[in-house]
This record gives C-alpha cells, structure tokens and sequence, in this order.
C-alpha cells in the first residue's frame, strides 16, 4: 500500500528550528515527527511513501535515506515548482498513487496525511472503517475545544459527512479534520495539477455527492506546527506513551512524571526533571537543574542551577548556570545564553549570543 504526506510550506511558524530543518525532520519525543507517522503506516503494510515538497528536498533526503532503510520502506520525493497547496500534490504524483508497486494500475486504496500531526494513529481500525463504507474518501476527525483555526466536519451517526467547513468564522460544530485521510485513486479524477486547497474545494465537492466519511479518533491528537502546540504535542504523547510503552521512559530519582531521556544524555546531581521534558541525543546537563514541560534537542546543554519551563531548546544550543526560560520560548541551533540570564516567551534566532535577560513577552531576538 501507498502513502503521500503533505510536507510542504516553509513552517514559519515553528521557526526558528525550521531555520535550521525541515519541519518534518524537528525532533518530537526524540524522532524526526515525521518518523511516527511512517512507522505508523509501515505497520499497517505501507511499503511505499511519496512526500510531497515544494521546496529543497535535498534538506530531508540524508535523514530520511537512512530511515528509508532502517524501516525498509521506499521513500520517493514528489517536488513542486509552484505549492500546490493541500490538494494539487495528489495530482502531481496521481501516476504512483494509482499503480502499484509494479506500476500496474491498482484500485488500492492510499492514505494522505499531513505531515504535523501527531496522535496514536490507529490506521488498522481506520482502514477496515474505509472498507466497510465503500465509499472515494474517509477523514480522521477529532474534538476540540477551539475549532475556529482547523476544518470542521459535520457528520450523521454513521460519520457520512454532510459538510466540510475550513477554518470557520461562526460555530459550525466541534468535530475537526485531524488532517488524516483514506481515499480510493478515483479521487485523483477530481484534481489538477494546479494550486488546489483539498479542505475548500474537493471535500466540500465529495461530501455533497456522499463520497467522504469520517471516522472519530480515540486518544490525542495535536497539530504540532506551532511552539506552544509542540510543547502541548509533547505533553499529551508522553502522557500516552506513559499507558501503552511505560518502559521507554525515565525512571528513578529526581524525574517526576512522564520523561523521555537518550541514553547518551549525561544528567547531572541533584536535579529534577519532568513532568513532560524530551532529552535528545548527546544532551548535556548540569547539577541542580530543574526542567519542566520542555524539549532538549540533540547536543544542548544546560549548565548548574538552572530552570528551564515551557521551552524548546535548539541543537547546540548552551544555557549557562542560573539561567531561566518560561513562557513558549524557542532558543534556534547553537545560541550561547550567559549565566544568570532570564527569557521570557521568546524566539532566539539560530547562532546568537544572549548576554541580557528577556522580559518582553513574543519577541525575536
Ligand atoms: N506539498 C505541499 N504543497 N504541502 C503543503 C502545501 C503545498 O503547497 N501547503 C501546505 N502543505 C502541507 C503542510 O506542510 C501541512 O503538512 C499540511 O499541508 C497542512 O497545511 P497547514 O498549513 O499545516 O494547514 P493547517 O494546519 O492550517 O490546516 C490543516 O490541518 C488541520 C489539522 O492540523 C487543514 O487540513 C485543516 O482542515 C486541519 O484541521
Ligand atoms: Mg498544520
């Protein structure tokens, strides 16, 4: 079976890591995010993945080469020379999507997914629920308290959707796109290879003609493409993977509640860690810190006494002794804070010096 994920857009909002990396390659929970998703789809038999990229494929084709093989799954680039929005890649790559892995045509179903989700991806139930309907097209949907800035999908009992609005001004209903799909390859008559939003202009066409179906997701569920929702992301993943694979995470004094440390992390005396942190690769830290609901990418440090709250600390990235972070602040790779220095809510552009506390709320620096 088939796959193609939705890599493309620049992920501005998750700047500044997305400076430095494609946003699918940012570590979450200690893998590139797109990594869960394709193990997810290999272990429901998904042996072919396209991306779809507007931009520098290059960029993710060394991470993802040594996936490709670690997972033994064929990974193929679809590059776009204009974005072709959420609909026209499907176009662009209808030649795979429609054959299989012979180039025979196939009338296999595939799955579409934007690549910054995260949930427990339970493609198994999803895939028999496709099949049972038979109808072109089924939605992953999930609830949430804030539906205004997703797609919101409007469903009878047996998830035959009625109505596909994209980020709607009035309530419309509280059930959204999780931005998971199935579709049978007939969908690919209804696209061009033109910029084309699948929320605007094919579901609604689908949904009239009863060809889309939803299906209600169980457990969490984030779009991870912004810091705050990363963080958020981190929290209720690791809240999940403290029920289904409690022994991957950390135990022993000092770390309290759910947290993921790389076993090459070298963690110094007295600290306290947790709940809802991820140590990466190489991670150095100190005596005395204490971190809490914060993300360590692969070789930061932070030095002795230090606090580090609500934070996404960037590779390389060194925090001196006595430092503290609060509020969503997002430090870029390899930035050097002084000892003793306050960052309040904001974004540290890659390879900077900070010398002088923060205090301003949002800013870029
Ligand atoms: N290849 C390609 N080309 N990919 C694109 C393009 C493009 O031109 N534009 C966006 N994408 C990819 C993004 O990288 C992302 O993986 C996915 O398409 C969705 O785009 P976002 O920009 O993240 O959209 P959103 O988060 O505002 O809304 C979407 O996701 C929500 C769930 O998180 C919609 O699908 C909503 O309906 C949905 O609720
Ligand atoms: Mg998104």
């Amino acid at each position: 079976m088939k796959a193609l994920i939705l890599v493309g857009g620049f992920g501005t909002r998750l700047r500044p890591l997305t400076l430095s990396v494609p946003k699918p390659i940012v570590e979450f929970a200690n893998k590139p995010s797109i990594i869960h998703q394709l193990e997810a789809l290999k272990e429901v038999g998904v042996d072919e993945v396209v991306l779809a990229v507007n931009y520098q494929p290059e960029l993710m084709s060394s991470c993802m080469n040594e996936w490709s093989k670690k997972l033994d799954m064929k990974i193929t680039y679809s590059l776009e020379t204009e974005p072709l929005g959420t609909a026209g890649p499907l176009a662009l790559a209808a030649a795979s999507l429609s054959t299989d892995r012979d180039g025979n045509p196939s009338s296999d179903p595939f799955f579409v997914l934007n690549s910054d989700v995260i949930c427990p991806f339970p493609f198994q139930k999803f895939l028999e629920f496709h099949r049972n309907h038979g109808q072109e097209g089924t939605i992953l949907v999930t609830e949430v308290a804030e539906p205004s800035k997703y797609g919101v999908v409007v469903a009878d009992d047996n998830g035959k959707i009625q109505r596909f609005v994209e980020k709607p001004q009035v309530f419309v209903g509280n059930k959204i796109n999780a931005g998971i799909y199935i579709f049978n390859p007939s969908i690919l008559k209804r696209i061009k290879v033109e910029p084309t939003s699948i929320e605007k202009q094919i579901f609604p066409a689908m949904a009239s003609e009863g060809q889309l179906f939803s299906m209600v997701l169980e457990g969490f569920w984030m779009d991870i493409g912004q810091p705050k929702d990363f963080i958020l992301g981190t929290k209720l993943y690791l809240n999940h993977i403290s029920e289904a694979k409690p022994e991957l995470l950390q135990k022993g004094p000092g770390f309290i509640g759910p947290v993921l440390v790389d076993p090459s992390a070298k963690i110094g005396q007295n600290c306290t860690i947790g709940p809802h942190v991820t140590i990466g690769k190489g991670v150095v830290i100190g005596d005395g810190v204490r971190i809490k609901s914060s993300v360590l990418l692969d070789s930061s440090r932070v030095g002795d006494n230090s606090f580090v709250d609500a934070a996404i600390i960037g590779w390389q990235s060194h925090l001196g002794k006595w430092c503290r972070t609060q509020n969503t602040t997002v430090i870029g790779q390899n930035v050097k804070v002084k000892d003793e220095v306050l960052i309040n809510g904001a974004r540290i552009l890659p390879h900077k010096d900070i010398d002088a506390s923060i205090y301003e709320e949002g800013r870029i620096v």
